[in-house]
């Protein structure tokens, strides 16, 4: 009898495998980074066979830690990085180029072409999405440009098309499915929204041959069997990372949001059955499709760059050895001394979409030191989790009650209380905050019976910490103008 369930959770940066038991509590995790590739600026690739690699080589740490065997585990789920482009041989299994990453900023051109004609809300109605540099549609447009040879064996149905996790059932079913799900599938900008399939139209629009793409699937069924380290293991679900974070943290009824703190930051709000279209900023996507049920849509607020700016000060300015070393720099002073940092480094996201944005440091004095700094920087995730928070209000007339949260970022409690302070909202982080992990392991349960249903879930999750706000609203919308004005001065820097 089996007594787990595996997530594999393929993030921008790290590769994991986590065992789950039937309380949604972690028995075995492994993990490992992978190159980030940067070839010129606003390109970000990915090598697809390091990350394949990666995948394995955890799956079989994260096992062999507790002694498991495939038999031990019921199902996997698979969560992924999302809109990161994949081509690669249908034959031979290579890849015939670096992934691109969601970050890359390559199809900017193309994107300012496209919008001439329509504006860049002209694919909004039926994907969700304003024309941006973000989504998969316009980088897999650039690869069958760019690659020789690429677009006439895509034609012919001998080059393949997927995100990350399309790339991760492909290797793991021995090349036998050629599948993605419908929530990664509402991120490459080719789906409609409401009947969940290729839209013809666009496909012609951005010159796409639908050979190459992948059959779209709900988020939890059984896809196929695993063959190799996990041979005969069903694979039975998928969700995009932020979607499955979403699930993870069982928010499950109308108005329940989450955030999650990692490269970038992410709220997405639980929107029913319908797709809800946003007049502030903000992206319509589905949130999940539990097999043959209703989907279920969700509202997304996607900020690029949150723990990505830590690591920044990490790895480009040494200002900090680990990314942990933050939080007591952070505490070394009292406030951020007048000091605001915009990371705009991918232009900026919810709910500006500004391409042309760039960071900036700002309000620098004498007195500014470096903990001002690293105060500056967790402020910044904060400050642009109240825009979208904002946004989110405006579009729905839904106040959020409180924030589930979860990532990386949120075991730093002085960004935790900052957070609760700047929304004026109690911010809640659960016992378990690998939520996206866990997320698409409740997918592989539900579809193969290890859990009954979602109320079991809902049982499963529990508060480890509630932040409560403690500012006067005379500081906090001060702190908060300050922060407006340094984003006004960092649009359309370019
Ligand atoms: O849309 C991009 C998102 O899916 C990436 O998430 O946590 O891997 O940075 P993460």
């Amino acid at each position: 009898m089996a007594h787990y369930v595996g997530a594999i959770d393929q993030g921008t940066t790290s590769s994991r495998f986590i065992v789950f038991d039937r309380s949604g509590s972690i028995v075995s995790v492994a993990q490992k980074e992978h190159e980030q590739i940067y070839p010129k600026p606003g390109y970000v690739e990915h090598d697809p066979l390091e990350i394949w690699r990666n995948t394995q080589e955890v799956i079989e740490q994260a096992l062999a830690a507790k002694g498991l065997k495939p038999g031990d585990l019921a199902a996997i789920g698979i969560t992924n990085q999302r809109e990161t482009t994949l081509i690669w041989d249908r034959h031979t299994g290579k890849p015939l180029h670096n992934a691109l990453v969601w970050q890359d900023t390559r199809v900017d051109p193309m994107v300012q072409d496209f919008a001439r004609d329509g504006g860049y809300d002209r694919l909004r109605d039926k994907t969700g999405l304003p024309l941006t540099s973000y989504f998969s549609g316009l980088k897999l447009r650039w690869l069958l440009d760019n690659v020789p040879g690429a677009r006439e064996k895509a034609e012919a149905g001998d080059v393949l098309f997927g995100n990350v996790d399309t790339w991760l059932v492909w290797n793991l079913t021995g090349g036998r499915r050629h599948i993605t799900d419908v929530t990664n599938a509402s991120r490459t900008q080719l789906m409609n929204l409401r009947d969940l399939a290729w839209d013809d139209d666009i496909l012609r629009l951005f010159d796409i041959p639908k050979a190459c793409l992948p059959t779209i699937l709900s988020s939890s069924e059984v896809y196929g069997e695993a063959t190799g380290l996990l041979a005969g293991v069903p694979i039975a679900g998928i969700l995009g990372d932020q979607q499955a974070a979403l699930v993870g943290q069982a928010c499950f009824e109308p108005g329940e949001a989450k955030n999650t703190y990692g490269t970038g930051c992410f709220m997405l709000m639980n929107t029913g059955e319908q797709p809800y279209p946003s007049k502030y900023g903000l992206l319509t996507t589905v949130g999940y499709r539990f097999g043959q049920g209703k989907p279920v849509y969700a509202l997304e607020g996607s900020i690029a760059i949150a723990g990505a700016l830590v690591q920044w000060l990490r790895d480009n300015l040494g200002l900090i050895q680990a990314s942990t070393d933050i939080e007591p720099l952070a505490r070394s002073v009292e406030d951020n001394g007048g000091v605001t940092i915009v990371p705009a480094f991918s232009g900026l996201y919810a709910p500006h979409w500004n391409a042309g944005a760039r960071g900036l440091i700002g309000g620098l004095t004498r007195y500014a030191n470096k903990g001002h700094i690293a105060r500056a920087a967790l402020e910044a995730t904060a400050f642009q989790t109240r825009e979208v928070l904002d946004a989110m209000a405006k579009d729905t007339g839904i106040a959020v009650k409180e924030l589930r949260t979860d990532g990386g970022m949120v075991v730093n409690e002085l960004l935790m209380q900052f957070q609760a302070d700047i929304l004026d909202v109690p911010v809640v982080r659960p016992k378990v905050i690998e939520t996206t992990a866990l997320g698409s392991a409740y997918a592989a349960g539900l579809a193969t019976g290890f859990w009954a249903g979602t109320d079991e879930l809902v049982r499963n999750w529990a508060v480890d910490r509630r932040w409560r706000p403690t500012f006067e609203a005379s500081a906090r919308e001060r702190l908060y103008a300050n922060w407006c004005r340094a984003v006004e001065r960092s649009l359309d820097w370019t």
